[in-house]
């Protein structure tokens, strides 16, 4: 039994610190992801959990990237759903990777039929999940890899061997720390010709504002907020540019979107943030598209 509609239901009455004091707490508890997933009190709707969603996503990103086919695919950050390997396979792609922290997938294999019958009804091919047993025999029907280990991950991964690395609502979450060197080993592995796409929230994941900014670097950057569940590097639009370029990436702003006006007050921002420009605080969304410089 699910409980997220109450969740839903509940969670636009919450204030934003309501909600970092829920997930702090939330956070201590055992099987913290599951259980997060569950409720969902601070993602929105829909998801990648779903069929169309996670299609119409993939397909968003492969159009503006356009590899050629028998392509190899790089997913960041898959979260909870591994459809992209089989839209992937099913789009051309002759194997994929999908490389997260942890091991979050969903493991329901009635999910992937799902995903099968949807590909299916596309005219799509598909590999047949009619019979299959467990998630990993799903993953090599169409040579997609899971890897759960980060940056150790991608470390593993083969120099330029791969053509479109994507990643939807991710780079936010790196942690700051990891952020350029996680940058450096996607420079890596990308073919000379390859192109890499990433959608990119700059919102804070607690009221869709600028909330994860008053606080202090220390304070923010510690494990205990870190693990929480609603963790952003706080890396603004202009220094994340600046850091795919450093890595070795041609950047190219394909959409960015802005709020009217700061939709959290500059005098409760942190110091390090309030003087920012407006125009760069405003900031809100971010669809880039990168190639090997
Ligand atoms: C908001 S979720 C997005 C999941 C999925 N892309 C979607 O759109 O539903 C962010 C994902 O990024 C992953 N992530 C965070 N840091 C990462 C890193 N250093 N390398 C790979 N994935 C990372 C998280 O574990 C999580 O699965």
């Amino acid at each position: 039994m699910t409980i997220k509609p109450l969740a839903i239901g509940i969670k636009r009455y919450i204030p934003w610190w309501g909600k970092i004091a829920t997930k702090l707490l939330l956070s201590q508890l055992p099987n913290r992801e599951k259980f997060l997933n569950d409720i969902s009190i601070f993602s929105s709707e829909p998801t990648m959990e779903e069929p169309i969603y996670a299609y119409n996503t993939f397909k968003e990103h492969l159009n503006r990237a356009k590899p050629e086919k028998g392509f190899v695919s790089l997913e960041l950050g898959p979260g909870t759903s591994l459809f992209s390997g089989m839209i992937s396979w099913a789009l051309g792609g002759s194997a994929s990777y999908l490389v997260d922290v942890g091991d979050f997938a969903l493991k329901d294999i009635q999910l992937y039929q799902a995903m099968e019958d949807f590909l299916k009804q596309k005219g799509l091919p598909t590999p047949d999940l009619q019979n299959a047993e467990s998630l990993k025999s799903i993953l090599e029907s169409c040579s997609a890899h899971y890897l759960v280990s980060g940056l150790s991950s991608l470390q593993a991964i083969p120099d330029e061997s791969v053509d479109f690395i994507w990643s939807q609502a991710v780079l936010e979450h790196i942690r700051k720390a990891d952020f350029f060197d996680i940058m450096r080993e996607l420079r890596r592995i990308i073919r000379n010709q390859g192109v890499c796409t990433h959608y990119v929230d700059f919102k804070d994941h607690l009221d869709c504002a600028l909330n994860n900014l008053r606080f202090s670097e220390s304070i923010w950057e510690s494990d205990f907020m870190a693990r929480a569940g609603f963790y952003t590097n706080r890396i603004r639009y202009s220094q994340m540019l600046d850091l795919f370029e450093k890595a070795g990436f041609e950047v190219e702003v394909l959409e960015v979107q802005r709020w009217d006006r700061l939709p959290t007050p500059r005098e409760n921002l942190s110091k390090e943030f309030r003087n920012l420009s407006d125009e760069e605080l405003c900031i809100c969304d971010l669809f880039v598209l990168l190639k090997p410089a």
